[in-house]
């Protein structure tokens, strides 16, 4: 119910106190409405893969939670699980959807994608964590991923939570091409791999939640889905 009170006879830290609630309140609406701008960015350029985004967001604020990032960080999370592809926009269609392998100088121009999204993120002062997990989303643990050669903690955690949950996501999907994995052998892979490409607190916090949680990430889709469970 919206207050009918005078704010003018609330005493000043009353009145400023309000007023950061309301700046607060603005600020998260406009970075909810940019995000939904790249997000039809990402539709036009066909680089949506249905509701994968929908479902790395759902991921991310659970993966988050139980891992306790703070709050103010979440939505950052969030909306870097949505829209951690956007410089894929910058990569010619002849790449992007080439059948076959890539060359080594398309792979070159592909894996250039983290540095174009982090190029128009950064731009955004309230995005500043969002363009650092754009930038770092393919490093690997291990140092051997791009385009930092960063390790460990090196990468932000933010960076290490997405690439974990976008692989697994892209394992159990469908694509025209295959079937998605059944979700035992997409955890398999994630544990063979934890500690080389991904983190081992990341992927350990994945697997504790991942049986549990999937159908309420699903339910927060209203959607149905194509993974194979
Ligand atoms: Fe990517």
């Amino acid at each position: 119910m919206i207050s009918t009170f005078p704010t003018s006879v609330l005493p000043v830290e009353a009145r400023a106190s309000m007023r950061v609630k309301m700046l607060e309140e603005e600020l998260s609406s406009n970075l909810n409405s940019m995000i939904c701008g790249f997000h039809q960015l990402l539709d036009l350029k066909d680089l949506n893969t249905g509701v994968h985004s929908t479902r790395l967001a759902e991921w991310a604020m659970r993966v988050g939670q139980e891992l306790g990032i703070p709050e103010e960080s979440l939505q950052e999370l969030e909306m870097a699980a949505v829209v951690h592809d956007i410089g894929k926009i910058g990569v010619p269609d002849a790449i992007l959807n080439k059948p076959g392998k890539l060359t080594d100088d398309e792979k070159a121009v592909m894996n250039k994608h983290p540095e174009f999204g982090w190029g128009v993120l950064r731009l955004f002062p309230a995005l500043t964590q969002t363009s650092l997990i754009t930038l770092h989303h393919h490093e690997s643990f291990d140092g051997r991923g791009y385009p930092g050669n960063l390790r460990g903690s090196e990468i932000p955690l933010g960076a290490r939570i997405v690439t974990v949950i976008d692989s697994f996501d892209a394992m159990v999907s469908d694509r025209p091409y295959r079937k998605g994995l059944p979700s035992e052998e997409a955890k398999r892979r994630l544990v063979e791999s934890s500690g080389t490409q991904f983190d081992p607190a990341v992927v350990k916090c994945f697997l504790k939640i991942v049986d549990t949680e999937l159908p309420t990430v699903l339910a927060a889709m209203g959607t149905g889905s194509n993974l194979v469970f």
